[in-house]
């Protein structure tokens, strides 16, 4: 795919994505290789998002994204063209979708089912980056979809500490989908069978050489592309023992003694008052 007309900056992301027209005359959402998030961000978007794609959860179709700077020379943001020069060639694209909406937990209800193969993936992944505050989920025709993967993965920013660090507890407490009553487990005996040496060879194939290129301790892409898959290979054997949950409404504390009698005082006057009425 070609840029061929640079719509408009997306302001909401830290790494302000473009949204760009190409040659096929689709809009897509270009995450830009010069952002501060530098490369393995889309290391990570390219890994992560066909992997979950694999696993029938919706990400917008990725493409590899060819983009000249010189069809942005009439943003004005000054910050925008330096982001724009610095990442000329190739660079990662996702279908736009549009009109979708930004998920709100209290607006969408998701079904446990759903929430517990989201939640799990994350795990598998290490994604810190889906939190109620921040969900980077979208809803779109009244699904669900999954976008923003460039902060998982995050081991390989340090691989020589990579087993350790994968092997860490993953925290989902404030994870978008845990009110939506998640079962982890549920969703590894579902998904970890399918999460196969062979389907991380093809996903991490996808991977460009020249975003894998000069690792540090890795004589090639492939064998990064490797170390990739026996990682998440072995976390999709036991993440979902190592998840910690926001404790259920039903496991928390009851109400002290004197709330409940007050409210059961409450309760009877209403009692009473409709007997009456
Ligand atoms: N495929 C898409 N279709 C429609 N809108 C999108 C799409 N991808 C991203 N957006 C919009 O652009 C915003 C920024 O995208 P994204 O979260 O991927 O960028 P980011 O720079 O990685 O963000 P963050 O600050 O969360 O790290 C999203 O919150 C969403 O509103
Ligand atoms: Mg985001």
């Amino acid at each position: 795919m070609t840029g061929i007309r640079y719509v408009t900056p997306l302001r909401e992301g830290g790494s302000v994505p473009g949204v760009v027209e190409a040659d096929d005359l689709g809009t897509y959402v270009v995450k830009f290789h010069g952002a501060a998030q530098g490369r393995k961000a889309l290391v990570a978007e390219v890994i992560a998002g066909e992997l979950g794609r694999r696993l029938d959860l919706r990400v917008p179709e990725l493409v590899r994204f060819d983009f000249d700077p010189v069809i942005g020379l009439g943003e004005p943001d000054q910050e925008i063209q330096d982001l724009l020069k610095a990442s000329g060639g190739l660079n990662l694209g996702m279908d736009f979708l549009p009109g979708s909406l930004g998920f709100d937990p209290l607006a969408f209800g998701v079904e446990p089912a759903e929430a517990s193969r989201v939640v799990w993936f994350d795990a598998l992944i290490g994604n810190v980056d889906r939190s109620w505050r921040n969900p980077n989920l979208l809803v779109w025709h009244r699904n669900l979809w999954l976008i923003d993967h460039g902060a998982s993965l995050i081991w390989h920013h340090n691989w020589k500490g990579a087993a350790a660090s994968a092997a860490k507890p993953y925290d989902a407490s404030d994870h978008a989908l845990s009110r939506f009553s998640p079962d982890p487990a549920a969703a590894a005996a579902e998904l970890a069978p399918r999460v196969t040496a062979g389907l991380l060879a093809e996903v991490t194939a996808l991977v460009p050489d020249e975003w894998l290129a000069g690792e540090p301790g890795f004589d090639s892409p492939d064998a990064v592309r490797r170390a990739y898959g026996e990682l998440l290979a072995a976390r999709a054997a036991d993440i979902h023992e190592r998840i910690t949950l926001a404790p259920r409404r039903r496991d928390r504390r009851p109400p002290p003694e004197w709330l409940r009698t007050w409210v059961d005082g409450k309760n009877a006057e209403g009692a009473d008052a409709g007997e009456r009425a």
